[in-house]
C-alpha cells in the first residue's frame, strides 16, 4: 500500500514538474510557441501520422492557398523548415488522409467545445495569455474563437472575426450608447479602440482594465503609435490619457 502511495506521488510530481517545463518553454517567443507545438504533437502521436501541408492540400486547396497570408504560416519553419502547419492544430492528419476525408480522425474546431479550443490555441499561446481561463470572459465560456478565427478572418489585425469596435458591441450592446454621448473617447472614430484599455484576454484589475483606475494615468497601448500613423500630432504629444479621477463621470 505504502509502495502504491509513494508511486502514485511520484508520478503526480513528475506530471507537475512536466507542467512547469512547458510553462516556461511557452511563454514568449516563436521559438517557444514552435517548440511547444511539436512538444504537444509528439506527445500525441508519433512523427509518422503526419503527412505534412502538401498532403492537405491536393483536397483543401482553398485552406492552403489562403493560409500564404496567416501569421500560422510561420509554424512551418519550424524543425529546420519541416515544420507541420496544418497539423500543428489540427493533429495528425494521416488516417484522416488515409480514410478519404473521415471528419471523426481529424480534430474538427467548428464541433469542439469553446474551452477544449482554449486548451488547444493556448498550448502555444498561454504563455501571453497566462489568465485567460480565470478572466470574465473565459469564466463565461467566451473562448478564443468568439473573438478570433483562423481561417475566416474579417480584420486585418490579430485574426479577429471583425473589427474593433464592432467585435466587442456584437455581445456588450449596452455599452454602445456611451460612446455616442456627446463628450466620449473617440472609440468609433477609431483613435481609441476598446483593447486600449481592457485586455480581453484578462488582467489582475477590475473589469479587464489594463490599468487601474484611481485615479491613475494611463497612456493606452498603441495610442501614440496610431496618432503618429494617422498623423494627428497633437495627440501622440498628448500627456498621458487619465481614465478616471475619483468622483469623476465613467468612462463610457
Ligand atoms: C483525400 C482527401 C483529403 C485529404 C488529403 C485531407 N482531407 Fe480533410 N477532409 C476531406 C473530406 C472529404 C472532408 C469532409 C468534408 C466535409 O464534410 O465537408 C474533410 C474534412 C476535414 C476537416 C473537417 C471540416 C469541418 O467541417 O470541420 C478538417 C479540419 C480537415 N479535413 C483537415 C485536413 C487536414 C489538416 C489535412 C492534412 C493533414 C487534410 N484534411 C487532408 C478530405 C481530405
Ligand atoms: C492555428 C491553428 C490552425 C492551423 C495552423 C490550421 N487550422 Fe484549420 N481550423 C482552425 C480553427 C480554429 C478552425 C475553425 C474555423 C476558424 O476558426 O476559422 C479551423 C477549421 C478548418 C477547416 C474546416 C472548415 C472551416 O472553416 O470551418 C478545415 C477544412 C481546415 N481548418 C483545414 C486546415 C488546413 C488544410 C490547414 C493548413 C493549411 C489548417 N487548417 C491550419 C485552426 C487551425
Ligand atoms: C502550434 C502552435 C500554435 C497553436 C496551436 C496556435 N497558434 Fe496562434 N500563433 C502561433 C505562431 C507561431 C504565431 C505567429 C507569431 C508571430 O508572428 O510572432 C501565431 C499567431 C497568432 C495570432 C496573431 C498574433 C499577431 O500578433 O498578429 C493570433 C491572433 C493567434 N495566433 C491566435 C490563435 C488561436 C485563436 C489559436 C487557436 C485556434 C491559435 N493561435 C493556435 C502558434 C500557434
Ligand atoms: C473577447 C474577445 C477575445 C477573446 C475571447 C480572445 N481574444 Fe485574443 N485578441 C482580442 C483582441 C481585441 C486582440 C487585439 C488587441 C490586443 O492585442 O489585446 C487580440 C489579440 C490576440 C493576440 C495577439 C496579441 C497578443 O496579445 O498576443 C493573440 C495571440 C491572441 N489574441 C490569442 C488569443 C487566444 C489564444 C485566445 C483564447 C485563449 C484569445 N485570444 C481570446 C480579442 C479576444
Ligand atoms: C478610456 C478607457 C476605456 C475605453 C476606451 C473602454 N473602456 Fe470599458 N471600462 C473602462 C473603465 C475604467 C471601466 C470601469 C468603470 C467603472 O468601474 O465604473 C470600464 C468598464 C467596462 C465594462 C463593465 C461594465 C460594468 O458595468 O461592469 C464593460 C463591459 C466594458 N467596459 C466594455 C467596453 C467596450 C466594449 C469598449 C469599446 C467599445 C470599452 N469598454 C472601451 C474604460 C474604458
Ligand atoms: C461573444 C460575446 C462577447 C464578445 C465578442 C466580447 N465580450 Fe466582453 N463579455 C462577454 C460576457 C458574456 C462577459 C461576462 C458577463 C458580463 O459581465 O457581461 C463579458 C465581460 C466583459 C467585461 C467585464 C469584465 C468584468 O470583470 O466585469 C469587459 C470589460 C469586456 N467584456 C470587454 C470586452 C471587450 C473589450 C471586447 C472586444 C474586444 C469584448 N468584451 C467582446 C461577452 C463578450
Amino acid at each position: 500500500m505504502r509502495r502504491l502511495l509513494l508511486s502514485a506521488t511520484l508520478v503526480t510530481l513528475l506530471t507537475l514538474l512536466s507542467g512547469v517545463w512547458r510553462f516556461s518553454r511557452v511563454s514568449g517567443a516563436v521559438d517557444d510557441k514552435q517548440q511547444a507545438g511539436s512538444h504537444q504533437k509528439a506527445s500525441a502521436a508519433s512523427t509518422d501520422d503526419y503527412v505534412g501541408s502538401e498532403v492537405c492540400e491536393t483536397c483543401h486547396a482553398e485552406a492552403v492557398k489562403k493560409f500564404a497570408d496567416n501569421p500560422h504560416w510561420k509554424l512551418s519553419l519550424a524543425h529546420e523548415g519541416k515544420g507541420v502547419t496544418c497539423e500543428a492544430c489540427h493533429g495528425a492528419g494521416k488516417e484522416h488522409v488515409e480514410s478519404g476525408g473521415d471528419v471523426t480522425k481529424i480534430f474538427q474546431f467548428s464541433k469542439a467545445a469553446p474551452k477544449v479550443v482554449d486548451q488547444k490555441c493556448l498550448a502555444c499561446h498561454g504563455g501571453a495569455h497566462p489568465n485567460f481561463e480565470r478572466s470574465t470572459h473565459g469564466e463565461a465560456n467566451v473562448g478564443c474563437a468568439s473573438c478570433h478565427s483562423v481561417h475566416a478572418f474579417k480584420s486585418e489585425e490579430k485574426l479577429l472575426k471583425v473589427s474593433q469596435p464592432k467585435l466587442c458591441y456584437t455581445c456588450h450592446t449596452d455599452i454602445k450608447p456611451a460612446f455616442a454621448q456627446p463628450f466620449h473617447h473617440k472609440v468609433d472614430e477609431g483613435l481609441v479602440s476598446c483593447s486600449d484599455c481592457h485586455n480581453p484576454h484578462g488582467t489582475f484589475k477590475q473589469k479587464q482594465l489594463r490599468s487601474s483606475v484611481a485615479g491613475d494615468a494611463v497612456q493606452p497601448a498603441g495610442l501614440a503609435e496610431r496618432s503618429r500613423v494617422r498623423g494627428v500630432a497633437t495627440l501622440a504629444r498628448r500627456p498621458p490619457l487619465v481614465l478616471r479621477p475619483p468622483n469623476s463621470p465613467r468612462p463610457h
